[in-house]
């Protein structure tokens, strides 16, 4: 059994997280149910600022509120000095509500509307990062109506993919998000922001995507990149204040995955824009990052309630919880592998092999396919790690299964930061036909 953060097994022989016994949540709180480590969260918020500070580089560390929005998550990186990236109106408001600095909050999408934009603009948040020529002049249009300055970063797609191990040159990136590099949108883009008075635009952004355990990626996108700022600083007179490189730096979900540390992720990044920026003689430009996953996904748990199994003779046994693809997705939506144990007793030996199903009314809905685990029978509860990220924020109501209650620990308190939906939140919004 790997042990994530404050995981560990207590005296009565349970999982145990963040010093709370996870089956006596299981009894407080019900199942399925969303348990993060808070510890853990403030420990990797903390790592990548810190890598920034200790080379005196400026930096802005956003959290990708996309991985886990709620209002106690955005509190929780207010209180750990982060930013904010937001990526739709929803999110903007969560943030809001939860009392964010709105000059720490960086707009992100690839369509956003009008509304969202004028909320923005409104709220004067710090700054939007721009996707594509439509949102280029519907902000200007925006920002002269309402005579308001803007702070901008463009979304730069530079050819580069990246997942896990791999990543990809690509020629003209097939992608919905950014102005393309190679095929001179991205100058083009430049040229025309730079034209707006009311804009100002910081600098350059770019996502080369999830999960990534190699630097390699995210060190070619810079240079692809800082090559262009020193075009465009003679070409166009523009000098970038700002680089963001965007997120995607990968996490332990199972035993196949070998993530980096924040600080080495960060470090090799510092080095590389360094060593480009002085052989461009350029002004080293702030760094920013956007990590989600790799801040909550490792802390969150979901805890379920084993039901039903059905045995296959020959081929497998299937055993189901009381959750599924409604609580995470991301199983059925890109097979995604998770690792869990038996909340009630991890350290028993693990002699069967099962696979975990959800209980929606969709023969995808499988959650761990052969899964080692011992003997099992309905007292049992099943932690399945690593559930941080994309696992609430994708939630939804499939078979009109209410989502499951959120529950924060830290230093032996356990703090409800979501309820779970009952039966009448699911119908709040019906309307009856007569
Ligand atoms: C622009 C942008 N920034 C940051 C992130 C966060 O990625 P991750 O959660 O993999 O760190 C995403 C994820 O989709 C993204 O699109």
């Amino acid at each position: 059994m790997y042990f994530y953060g404050t995981t560990g097994v207590n005296k009565n022989g349970n999982l145990e997280i963040g010093g709370v016994d996870s089956v006596q949540l299981t009894k407080e709180f019900g199942t399925p149910l969303y348990v993060y480590d808070v510890a853990l969260m403030r420990e990797r918020a903390r790592s990548f600022k810190q890598a920034f500070e200790e080379q005196n580089i400026k930096a802005q560390v956003a959290y990708a509120s996309k991985a886990f929005s709620t209002i106690a998550m955005i509190q929780l990186a207010e209180e750990e000095g982060l930013s904010l990236d937001v990526v739709s109106g929803g999110e903007l408001y969560t943030a809001l509500v939860a009392g964010f600095p709105v000059e720490r909050i960086h707009f992100h999408g690839n369509n956003k509307s009008r509304e969202e934009l004028e909320m923005a603009l409104d709220q004067e948040i710090g700054c939007i990062v721009v996707d594509n020529f439509f949102e280029l002049e519907l902000l200007k249009t925006i920002s002269i109506e309402k005579n308001a300055h803007v702070n901008i970063l463009l979304r730069i797609t530079p050819g580069i993919e990246a997942h896990t191990h791999d990543y990809i040159l690509t020629g003209q990136e097939d992608s919905k998000f950014g102005f393309d590099l190679q095929n001179g949108q991205a100058e083009d883009a430049l040229k025309m922001a730079l034209e707006v008075e009311n804009f100002e635009v910081l600098g350059l952004h770019c996502h080369i995507g999830s999960q990534i355990f190699e630097t390699t990626g995210f060190l070619l996108a810079a240079k692809k990149i800082v090559e262009k700022m020193e075009v465009w600083k003679h070409k166009l007179s523009f000098e970038a204040k700002v680089l963001n490189l965007g997120g995607g730096f990968g996490i332990r979900y199972t035993k196949e995955d070998e993530p980096l540390q924040p600080s080495q992720y960060v470090s090799e990044i510092i080095r590389e824009v360094k060593k480009l920026t002085e052989s461009y003689s350029l002004k080293m430009p702030e760094i920013w990052i956007e990590p989600g996953r790799s801040l909550v996904g490792d802390a969150g748990i979901t805890l379920y309630k084993v039901g039903s199994s059905k045995e296959v003779p020959g081929v497998r046994k299937y055993l189901a919880v009381d959750g599924g693809m409604s609580d995470n997705i991301r199983p059925a939506l890109y097979q995604a592998k998770y690792e869990a144990v038996l909340a009630n007793k991890p350290l028993t030996k693990a002699d069967k092999t099962v696979s975990i199903a959800g209980k929606c009314c969709e023969s995808g809905d499988m959650l761990i396919w052969d899964l080692p685990l011992p003997e099992t029978n309905e007292e049992d509860i099943l932690a399945v790690f690593c559930t941080g990220a994309y696992g609430y924020s994708m939630a939804n109501n499939y078979n009109r299964i209410p989502r499951p209650a959120v529950v924060f620990v830290e230093n032996g308190t356990a703090t409800l930061v979501v309820k779970r939906e009952t039966f009448a939140d699911l119908i709040q919004h019906d309307l009856p036909l007569k």
